[in-house]
C-alpha cells in the first residue's frame, strides 16, 4: 500500500518536538540521549525519551516509549504515520531493530526521519524492517 502524503513541515515540527522530549532522556550509563517524536493518523504527537537502567536490559529507547506512551493514551487502535529521532551527539541513529517491530505493529506505513549515515534521511518502516512479523 502506498504511504500517506504527510501534511507540509511534517518532518520540521517532528524533529522539533523529538528535540524536546530528547532533553527528558534519563541515559546516565550510555551517556547517549535520544529523542523521539509519532504522529498519528488523528493528527496527535507523542513524544518519547531513552530510559535506561542499573540494569542495563531494562532499558527502554526514545521510539517505544513515544510508542507506548501513545497507546496508554489513545487506546490500541492508533495508526503511527510517522516516527523523528533525534539524538544529543549529533551522530547517525536509526531505531534499533526491537523499536523497527514495534513501529511495524502500529504503523506499518510509517515514514522514519532519522539521521543516517549520509545525513539527515526518510525511509519507510518497510525499508528499515522488510518481512516485519505480524501475527494477524
Ligand atoms: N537508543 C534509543 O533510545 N533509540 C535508538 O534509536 C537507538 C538507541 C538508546 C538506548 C540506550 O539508552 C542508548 O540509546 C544507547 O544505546
Amino acid at each position: 500500500m502506498p504511504k500517506k502524503k504527510l501534511p507540509a513541515g511534517t518532518r520540521e515540527s517532528l524533529l522539533r518536538s523529538a528535540r524536546k522530549a530528547m532533553k527528558n532522556a534519563y541515559a546516565p550509563f550510555s551517556r547517549f540521549k535520544v529523542g523521539a517524536a509519532i504522529l498519528t493518523s488523528k493528527g496527535d504527537v507523542f513524544l518519547g525519551c531513552n530510559v535506561e537502567n542499573s540494569s542495563y536490559g531494562m532499558t527502554n529507547c526514545a521510539e517505544r516509549t513515544a510508542i507506548f506512551s501513545a497507546v496508554a493514551e489513545k487506546g490500541p487502535g492508533l495508526e503511527i504515520l510517522a516516527v523523528a529521532v533525534t539524538n544529543a551527539q549529533g551522530v547517525p541513529c536509526s531505531p534499533c531493530g526491537a523499536c523497527r517491530q514495534v513501529i511495524y505493529e502500529f504503523g506499518p506505513h510509517a515514514v522514519i526521519f532519522y539521521q543516517g549515515k549520509n545525513g539527515w534521511t526518510e525511509s519507510p518502516i518497510t525499508d528499515l524492517l522488510p518481512e516485519g512479523f505480524r501475527l494477524k
